[in-house]
């Protein structure tokens, strides 16, 4: 396909005509070809961050088991673990926790959030949940039961453990362009449409009573287990129509659904003259609803939400919602929780925004690959996640070879990214041997609104200064290994 993404703000797309990704986003309005590329925003509010020693980081990640989530993050110098739960709020956002109002029944910043649900996604009825994680204990375990297989593009880790924890099946159907680590493809996240079709053909009617229940389809924008990729919106709208056909709700698990949304506009043919705000309408227009971690794309610290078209559905869910999360109008939250995440949400698809945010992310990737780390590419919208077989190519798998990279990066310059790999994957509970995925990749997820340029710069040179002294690198082994979700708690040795 001769779509790319150069990482350089401009993107070539089939028909030959080049988009320019800052004045998509609105910003050379004079069209001089020149346009600011500093943030959006001036800073307000810091929070003051402690620089380590090397030996003391020596010394702290030996006492962590070599497990990066056992660091305090106080000992961590650019902490790029995760972009969920870590965005700076705006003025705007934080003046709302002020006005956010405490009530338990019929809140009135339950009322904002449901407006700006609707008026953003398009969806009727919204369960508030504490976070992303629990929006899907309340759908999955309103629809899923034991036996079940939930399609999706790729499950995030909670999401797997999720449909796994209710007995259903959690099987992934992103196509083979997923797994490739280099294949220069705009939309690396779409759902294999054929693999989806297979899959709901088989499920059980009464014309096939031995086949498997599918109760929903997922699909992840953007695909974040698969590097953060996006999801074509040709892709939606062919997934919906396969599924409804085949009669099964479609479900996006919307977190990153602005970030999706601005690589339609800069991408796909036919949206670079539309709104974001048009282009994420037309997205929830081809699902039936979503879980939603307001942790990342509501810019907000703690909260989530599912959004609902069915009010059939909305009340099957109501009952476990009370059950797991409190109330229908607080959902495990603050009134004020609700205020912040119902401006984060209209913040969020603000173009400026999204031309910076997306864009901080490519300048990461381009200078690491100017470095000579290998990264997956393109770079998805919210993390550059480093090729850890690439980066490591003699290490066994069995060593853990991304996690042993992350754990190099800390000591290296106090950066903390996060194994996405073999430990993250666990083992597979039938057999209960150890699964590994096609990519081991060491995630460098970038927090919305947080750092500048020059900490990424940092983080350029504290991964080149590994890919240095990588042939002295060891491996790790399990010293202790829960059974559940093993990548939190699990603690290590080095070994080889
Ligand atoms: N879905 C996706 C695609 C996610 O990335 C996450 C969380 C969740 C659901 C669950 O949401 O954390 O609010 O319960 N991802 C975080 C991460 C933790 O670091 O990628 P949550």
């Amino acid at each position: 396909m001769a779509v790319r993404d150069d990482g350089d703000g401009t993107v070539a797309v089939p028909a030959g005509q080049r988009i320019d990704a800052r004045s998509a986003g609105g910003g050379d309005e004079d069209g001089d070809g020149w346009w600011p590329e500093a943030e959006p925003f001036k800073i307000k509010v810091i929070e003051p961050i402690r620089r380590t020693t090397r030996a003391e980081r020596e010394r702290l990640i030996v006492r962590a088991g070599y497990n990066l989530f056992a660091l305090d993050s106080d000992a961590v110098y650019i902490d790029l673990l995760t972009d969920s739960g870590t965005a700076a709020m705006s003025d705007s956002q934080w003046a709302g926790l002020m006005v956010g109002d405490e009530a338990y029944a019929g809140s009135r910043s339950f009322h904002r959030l449901r407006e700006a649900v609707a008026s953003v996604m398009g969806f009727p009825f919204v369960i508030p949940t504490h976070q992303g994680r629990a929006a899907e204990n309340v759908l999955f375990s309103t629809l899923v039961q034991p036996g079940d297989v939930v399609p999706n593009n790729m499950h995030f880790d909670t999401t797997q453990a999720h449909v796994e924890h209710r007995g259903a099946e959690a099987r992934n159907l992103a196509g083979p362009w997923a797994y490739d680590p280099v294949a220069d493809l705009p939309f690396k996240g779409d759902i294999d449409l054929e693999l989806l079709e297979r899959t709901l053909a088989g499920r059980k009617s009464r014309r096939n009573p031995g086949g498997v229940s599918v109760p929903l389809v997922l699909i992840t924008v953007t695909c974040n287990s698969g590097g953060g990729q996006p999801v074509s919106m040709a892709n939606l709208r062919a997934a919906s129509d396969i599924c409804r056909r085949y009669k099964v709700p479609l479900f996006l698990d919307a977190a990153r659904f602005a970030e999706n949304a601005w690589f339609i506009k800069l991408r796909e043919p036919g949206y670079a003259e539309k709104s974001v705000r048009d282009i994420v309408r037309e997205m929830f227009s081809y699902a039936d609803g979503c879980t939603m971690s307001g942790k990342k794309d509501c810019l907000v610290n703690i909260g989530g939400f599912i959004g609902l078209r069915s009010r059939r559905l909305y009340e099957r869910a109501s009952v476990w919602a009370v059950l797991f999360e409190g109330f229908l109008t607080y959902g495990g939250l603050a009134g004020r929780d609700m205020e912040a995440m119902a401006r984060g949400l209209e913040e969020v698809v603000d173009e400026d925004y999204l031309a910076y945010r997306v864009g901080q992310v490519a300048y990461l990737g381009r200078r690491l690959k100017e470095a000579g780390v290998p990264i997956i590419e393109p770079v998805g919208g919210h993390a550059v996640y480093l090729d850890a077989r690439r980066f490591l190519p003699d290490m066994p798998r069995e060593l853990f070879p991304a996690q042993a990279l992350a754990v190099e990066l800390y000591i290296e310059g106090g950066v903390r990214g996060v194994e996405v790999g073999a430990v993250l994957a666990g083992r597979d509970p039938k057999t209960g041997k150890n699964r590994f995925p096609e990519l081991e990749m060491v995630r460098l997820a970038v927090p919305r609104r947080v750092y500048t340029r020059q900490h990424l710069d940092v983080v350029v040179e504290t991964c080149r200064r590994v890919l240095a002294r990588r042939d002295k690198i060891k491996g790790l082994a399990f010293t202790k290994e829960p059974p559940v979700l093993r990548h939190f708690t699990a603690r290590f040795e080095r070994v080889g």
